[in-house]
């Protein structure tokens, strides 16, 4: 899948009203103060932390995709915004950043990463000591979600059990996940219903 072909067409209204719910739930789950650096990982154009950006320090943006960083900049510029930083960079491939975060949030990227414990160990050592980790991803379906996407081969959504493991693993404490938003998608004239789960941790 590739994202630079979507860029231009990403801001739907039903994706920035997701996003505007999604940004909602990360800063109820957790404690933020004035004085925290984020990282949005895999932020696409942007829309969750266009919601999020007056609560932080600063974010930093990190996205695989060219296309999603141009569309990012270009927004970033039009609103004045002086707190987002992007970084066009895939963290799974190498690590550039020389840099730590109190928090650490991605939305709807996770089931695009093919090995999991990898990355959930690349933010492990990219959180300050307590650090929040927030994830949120679909919950396991039957793959109808990617259905009109042929070339799709990440996780079908995730079973919220097994990714506790994985970060218990990792070595991320106060865990706690639950599925806060339920939606319908019409896919090839079928609705098919999904549902999107936060995942909370600390470092
Ligand atoms: C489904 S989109 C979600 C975008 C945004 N978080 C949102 O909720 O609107 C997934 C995003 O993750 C990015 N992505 C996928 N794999 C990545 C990687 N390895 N490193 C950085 N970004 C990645 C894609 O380029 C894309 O922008």
């Amino acid at each position: 899948m590739s994202f630079d072909d979507y860029a231009k067409t990403w801001d739907t209204d039903k994706r920035i009203n997701r996003a505007k719910i999604i940004a909602d739930k990360i800063s109820n789950s957790i404690e933020i103060s004035k004085d925290y650096s984020a990282m949005e990982f895999g932020c696409g154009t942007g829309l969750v932390s266009f919601n999020l950006y007056k609560k932080f320090k600063k974010i930093t943006l990190i996205d695989s995709s060219k296309g999603m960083i141009d569309i990012l900049n270009s927004k970033i510029s039009q609103y004045k915004v002086n707190n987002m930083i992007t970084n066009y960079l895939d963290i799974s491939l190498e690590n550039s950043l020389d840099m730590k975060f109190n928090v650490i949030y991605n939305s709807m990227v996770l089931h695009h990463i093919h090995n999991t414990e990898a990355i959930v160990k690349k933010f492990y050592e990219l959180l300050c000591k307590d650090g929040y980790l927030c994830i949120v991803d679909l919950d396991e379906e039957d793959g109808s979600f990617h259905k009109k996407y042929p070339d799709f081969d990440g996780h079908n959504g995730f079973n919220q059990e097994k990714l506790k493991s994985i970060l218990i693993n990792v070595g991320f404490k106060d865990i706690e996940s639950n599925t806060f938003f339920h939606d319908e998608k019409i896919i090839e004239d079928k609705k098919i219903n999904y549902s999107l789960f936060l995942m909370k941790a600390r470092k």
